[in-house]
């Protein structure tokens, strides 16, 4: 169980985080791509929203290979979305408005652009330039094999992660060719990256977003998967932990906050890197991954705080991202889990049901210990996108020989206002991406003026959720099928997802409902419902 916080508990503990896809949130200059004049002009927005913070996917310098994760120059925002003053503006904008500022830190590998990587291939097999990536000559006789067995990281992806060189060099890339691997062993490559978290905190960033933060380090040997899978040679390595323990103590100098993207099966290898003096938090994709089933959602609750607990983290609940299956969408699925390796063109889906599920989903996650993520979009209850295959830019679909979708699904435009241009997203030229027909009817605007909706449901739960606070949980005896607790004295979350309506335990007032409830007071299925007892 979460330990009872006392009045003065950090921000991060319980915040609700807003995830900005500045590509695609609102586009101030009218070019297509969103911006940070496109996000400063929505600040009022998100302040009556009610979120705690902001969550920047890499703004930073880049040739876009992988929407952002194949950074060029981390000190540098790309010109397409705005100046390093602009960012710094609308840091301290956010500030004024009670919001903080999450960048995201790509340590894992840089862009191709880099000047590191530009000099390293300059300099040629055997230099010192090369020593800050993974550069090893090819197998076989010839040296035309790659110098490992390992796989991509795009689950999916039959492509290698080593490209050759015509110098006889072959570079590792768990990612794109356009992302080489960084050498973590390497004392300059530690060095620079505690430079950028500085260089962000020293502008006023609240915290870090670690990008493919179990991946970093690698066995030296670069010995294949198959002959020694464990401790595996690039996942989860024990070395990563002391790199995150020098990084806290940057962080401590300002207060600031990690987020760890960190996938990994094992709850106890999971909490690992939530010891006091490593990072603060870490996504919770086991979550996110876990199917509209009561007894697994339960079991997924159960299992994230018990694995907190010990190390004394709070826990995140995450429903999306940019990198997963839309919720309304995934939800209305035969299959309401998510797996990468599952996703595929044409999945049937039942919007209305799934959009049913996502609030219930919504009041269920904003009711839980800890903090939760909220994506830009989910808010406003936006389906995943069909995009044209002619138009798709994740490198992710292309890797899969065509297969997978890729992401960009989930990454279209916002609609802002149903009358105008491009729902609002920008008013000149065709947003990056296609909206689908439609789009406009989920609008903003739209939806603000309508009790009813899905952007209603998260101002109204955001509003109330300090009721819900970072204490202990306490589940309630429910039917099966029904997911009942109660948090803080006196307020409880009942989520139905059995057959047949539920009867709500008692209680003095409903807060709020994901739902109108049965003409006799009980709650229907794929609805959720706060109390007050
Ligand atoms: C993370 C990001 C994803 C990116 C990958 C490589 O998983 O969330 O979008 O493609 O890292 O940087």
């Amino acid at each position: 169980m979460a330990q009872s916080r006392p009045a003065a508990a950090p921000w991060w503990r319980s915040a609700v985080i807003y995830q900005v896809y500045v590509r695609s949130f609102a586009d101030g200059d009218g070019d297509g791509t969103g911006d940070l004049a496109g996000v400063r002009a929505r600040l009022p927005y998100l302040a009556e929203l009610g979120v705690d913070a902001l969550w920047f996917t890499p703004w930073y310098v880049s040739p876009l290979k992988d929407g952002g994760y194949d950074v060029a120059d981390y000190r540098a925002i790309d010109p397409a979305f705005g100046t390093l003053a602009e960012a710094e503006k609308l840091i301290a904008e956010a500030r004024e408005l009670g919001i903080r500022t999450i960048v995201d830190v790509v340590p894992n590998h840089v862009s191709d652009q880099h000047p590191w990587f530009r000099a390293a291939l300059a300099a040629g097999p055997g230099s010192p330039e090369r020593e800050l990536f993974h550069f090893r000559p090819g197998r076989g006789p010839d040296g035309d094999l790659p110098p490992n067995d390992w796989p991509s990281q795009f689950v999916g992806s039959t492509e290698p992660v080593w490209t050759p060189l015509p110098d006889g060099d072959w570079y590792l890339h768990l990612f794109t060719p356009e992302q080489p691997d960084l050498n973590w062993a390497h004392p300059a490559v530690r060095q620079e990256h505690e430079d950028i978290l500085r260089f962000w905190f020293e502008r006023g960033v609240a915290g870090v977003r670690i990008d493919s933060a179990a991946l970093l380090a690698k066995d030296p040997a670069l010995t294949d998967l198959a002959d020694a899978p464990d401790p595996h040679p690039f996942v989860d390595r024990d070395e990563l932990h002391d790199i995150y323990r020098s990084w806290r103590t940057v962080a401590d100098d300002y207060d600031g906050v990690f987020v760890g993207e960190v996938w990994l099966p094992d709850p106890e290898r999971f909490a690992r890197y939530l010891r006091p003096d490593e990072l603060h938090t870490a996504f919770n994709f086991a979550f996110l991954s876990c199917p509209w089933d009561a007894g697994r959602l339960r079991a997924s609750i159960d299992t994230t705080l018990a694995e907190h607990a010990p190390v004394g983290a709070p826990a995140t609940w995450v429903l999306c991202n940019h990198d997963i299956t839309r919720t309304v969408t995934r939800y209305g699925c035969a299959d309401t889990g998510f797996d990468f390796a599952a996703k595929t063109f044409g999945t049937p889906t039942d919007l209305a049901l799934g959009t049913r599920r996502a609030r219930a989903a919504a009041l269920l996650s904003l009711a839980l210990p800890g903090a939760v993520y909220v994506y830009q979009g989910e808010e406003l209850g936006l389906p995943e996108a069909d995009i044209p295959l002619d138009r798709i830019q994740d490198p992710m679909h292309a890797r899969s020989g065509g297969t997978d979708p890729g992401r960009d699904g989930c990454r279209v435009p916002l609609p802002w206002e149903a009358g105008a241009p491009h729902a609002g997203f920008g008013a000149q030229e065709e947003p990056w991406l296609p909206q689908p027909a439609g789009w406009a009817a989920y609008a903003a605007d739209r939806q603000a003026a309508d009790p009813g909706s899905m952007l209603a449901l998260y101002r109204r739960a955001i509003a109330l959720r300090p009721e819900f606070g970072d204490g202990p949980l306490t589940w309630l005896p429910a039917p099966e099928g029904v997911l009942a607790f109660t948090r803080a004295p006196g307020v409880s979350c009942v989520v139905n997802l059995a057959d047949a309506p539920a009867d709500l335990p008692g209680h003095t007032e409903l807060l709020l409902a994901s739902g109108p409830l049965d003409p006799d007071g009980r709650l229907p299925k794929d609805t959720a419902a706060w109390l007050r007892a």
